[in-house]
């Protein structure tokens, strides 16, 4: 199946590694005749990025803790192409603390980029949005969020993911009306820098995802393809979902 973004515009945060969910996104959604705006932090050099992906990716050097960083990279979607059909909230960053250890710093590190980054791209998004139908808003949540850690999450990121299912469940009640969808994606042990960088180093932990009724750590692409179904019109009347995809590593 291919064409499932035909003439439609994406932004998705935290895109400028190419060995992350983000990139990936982005290149499964251009696959399908979309086109992306790959933001991220100017030390990812997210428009060196997008220039591997083509004419139908633009980079965006983006701070999602910044509303006016946040509205730029929207505006770089709408000279470019005059809509924005898909947000993707996907920049996000952990910390492996135990709850006594969270500083009030370290809280507002995880909480801004992971929470607040969601609500304030969502908020410079929204007057541009679609509201043909094709309007879609895809949270990029973690299962810490759902089962209280036990991957990379500290307990302020699993707060701050927990965070993101409220909102999202807050943005399809209030968007739905206008023709927009808003969805959450829980992703379990995921293979990128990300994980790489947290306990998963431990090759126990990828040992362990043997165990995992699939049998393996998920790919990038995993969390993409379960992206581009929110994104698109398959999932056209799904709004308000956390959709998991976790190999079946945790099944509530
Ligand atoms: N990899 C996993 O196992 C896993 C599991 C559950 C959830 N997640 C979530 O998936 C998302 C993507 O993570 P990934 O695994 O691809 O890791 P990653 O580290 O490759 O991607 C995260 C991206 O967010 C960017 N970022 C951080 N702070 C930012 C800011 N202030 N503004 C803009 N961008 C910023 C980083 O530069 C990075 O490119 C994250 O939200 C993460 O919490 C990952």
């Amino acid at each position: 199946m291919t064409g499932l973004m035909e003439g439609r515009v994406a932004v998705i945060t935290g895109a400028g590694r190419d060995t992350g969910i983000g990139f990936a996104t982005a290149r499964l959604f251009i696959e399908h005749g979309g086109r992306a705006v790959l933001c991220d932090l100017p030390s990812e050099s997210p428009k060196d990025r997008a220039a591997t992906l083509g004419d139908n990716a633009i980079g965006a050097e983006c701070d999602v803790t910044d509303a006016a960083s946040c509205a730029a990279a929207v505006q770089a979607a709408m000279t470019a192409w005059g809509r924005v059909d898909c947000v993707v909230n996907n920049a996000g960053l952990t910390q492996r603390r135990k709850v006594a250890e969270v500083t009030p710093e370290d809280y507002d590190l995880v909480t801004n980029v992971v929470l607040r980054g969601t609500l304030l791209m969502t908020q410079a998004a929204l007057p541009h949005l679609s509201r043909d139908g094709s309007g879609s808003i895809v949270n990029v949540s973690s299962l810490s969020a759902l089962q209280g850690g036990g991957i990379f999450g500290g307990p302020h990121y699993c707060a701050a993911k927990a965070g993101v299912l409220g909102l999202t469940r807050a943005m399809a009640k209030e968007f739905g009306p206008d023709g927009i969808r808003a969805n959450a994606i829980a992703p379990g042990l995921i293979m990128t820098d990300f994980s790489r960088r947290g306990p998963s180093a431990d090759p126990g932990k990828i040992e362990a995802a043997k165990s995992y009724p699939l049998g393996r750590p998920g790919a990038p692409e995993d969390i993409a393809n379960a992206a581009l179904y929110l994104a698109s019109d398959l999932a056209s009347y799904v709004t308000g979902v956390t959709l998991s995809v976790n190999g079946g590593s945790f099944i509530a």
